[in-house]
């Protein structure tokens, strides 16, 4: 932890910043629809600028396969990066080559130049030597405020890092920070709780979180594979049939590392999955055979905000129920509710992250009292499995 530079350890005044984001956000009808990532990034960029730096912001959007498409073009991002950020933006529509030094060149303190999607060459999800020293010469010094895509072994994560001074950005620095808190020296006891639809993508994460937390809460879909393993009927639930054998062995090795595992004990049955649709809770043997579980019971609610309570860290990654839908969002709510109350009294750190983990979060007006909640997605899970990040290893050099 921490062996990596920070700005304070660079020479940025005067210089241009090769800035890796990851402001790969969503559209919808042509417009962001949710600007928290560009947003997150605003302190690094400001630091960057008060230094007299000039940040060149390179950053992947969706999955173009090396080739230039219009819908997922950087340039359709210049106007929210200009109110965010507050500075004038100078896009360049080249990712690499004469065109985009030359426009890096041009660009005075108090500008941003923006270059067009990484993505757009193969060379950075090869991490392309070649494409790598193209890039290289965008800037004098390589900054990664994308934790992100820090999973990735790509040029602009990877490739860059070993060619620039590298340091971390003020978000990366915070996310680390936040991640150190929750798994690397959490302040015991520790509580994971791990929801979402799919044990088979989550497996790697529970096999690692049983060796590390003293509580591990399984929630929403997944937890139905668990159910099943025990032999409980689950009606029409969704299931992995062919992960059974894996939730038999995350249970038992629970049990032999003295990790309490919670499963659901109640739960939330409907006949069909709509908005307000009827609900009824039973125990968590016994969903009938035509119905469907939808969220964790009042009881298993209660049972998982005492333990919480009884800890002093919290790490979250997955919704317990299918909280999108009314009333199939009470659990998740309530359990967000009670780590924020807990949070905001100074005897919980809580970290959650995720996609659908923030927007739950969001939908239920916690986020800004939890510790720190993460908007990376693959990047979370990976740390949450105990690997290496080769962006992170290319910046500690
Ligand atoms: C994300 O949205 O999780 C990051 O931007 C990484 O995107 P990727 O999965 O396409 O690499």
């Amino acid at each position: 932890m921490n062996s990596w530079k920070t700005i304070e350890d660079v020479h940025v005044a005067g210089r241009r910043v090769l800035t890796r984001l990851d402001i790969n956000v969503p559209i919808e009808n042509g417009k962001v629809s949710d600007d928290t990532r560009i947003r997150m990034s605003g302190d690094t960029v400001s630091d960057i600028t008060r230094r007299g730096g000039i940040p060149v912001i390179m950053s992947h959007m969706g999955r173009p396969n090396g080739r230039p498409e219009t819908n997922t073009s950087l340039g359709q991002l210049v106007p929210v990066l200009e109110h965010v950020f507050g500075m004038p933006v100078n896009f360049c529509p080249e990712t690499v080559g004469p065109i985009a030094e030359a426009k890096t060149k041009e660009c005075r303190n108090g500008e941003l130049c923006l270059i067009e999607n990484l993505r757009f060459n193969p060379g950075e999800t090869n991490n392309d030597a070649g494409f790598a020293a193209k890039l290289a010469r965008l800037g004098e010094v390589y900054c990664n405020d994308a934790f992100s895509a820090s999973h990735r072994a790509h040029a602009s994560i990877v490739g860059v890092a070993e060619l620039l001074p590298a340091f971390a950005g003020r978000q990366l620095e915070r996310e680390l920070h936040a991640l150190e808190a929750a798994l690397g020296s959490p302040h015991r006891p520790v509580i994971a709780i791990v929801g979402g639809s799919k044990i088979s993508t989550k497996l790697a994460v529970l096999e690692n979180l049983v060796t590390k937390v003293d509580k591990l809460v399984v929630g929403g879909a997944m937890a139905n594979t668990f159910l099943l393993a025990k032999g409980f009927k689950i009606g029409r639930s969704l299931v992995e049939r062919k992960m059974i054998p894996a939730a038999t062995s995350v249970m038992k090795a629970a049990d032999k590392r003295g990790c309490h595992l919670i499963l659901p004990e109640d739960i939330v049955v409907s006949r069909e999955l709509k908005v307000d649709a009827d609900a009824t809770t039973v125990a968590a043997d016994a969903c009938p055979d035509d119905m469907i579980i939808l969220d964790a019971g009042a009881n298993s609610t209660r049972r998982i905000v005492d333990a919480i309570a009884g800890c002093r860290t919290l790490i979250w990654n997955g919704p317990v129920g299918a909280f999108e839908m009314r009333p199939f969002d009470m659990a998740t709510n309530a359990i967000a509710g009670a780590a924020a109350t807990l949070t905001e009294a100074g005897s919980l750190t809580s970290v959650a992250g995720g996609g659908d983990t923030a927007f739950a979060l969001g939908r239920s007006g916690t986020t800004d009292a939890f510790t720190f909640v993460s908007t990376a997605g693959g990047a979370f899970l990976e740390w949450m499995e105990g690997r290496n990040l080769p962006g992170l290893e290319a910046l500690a050099g």
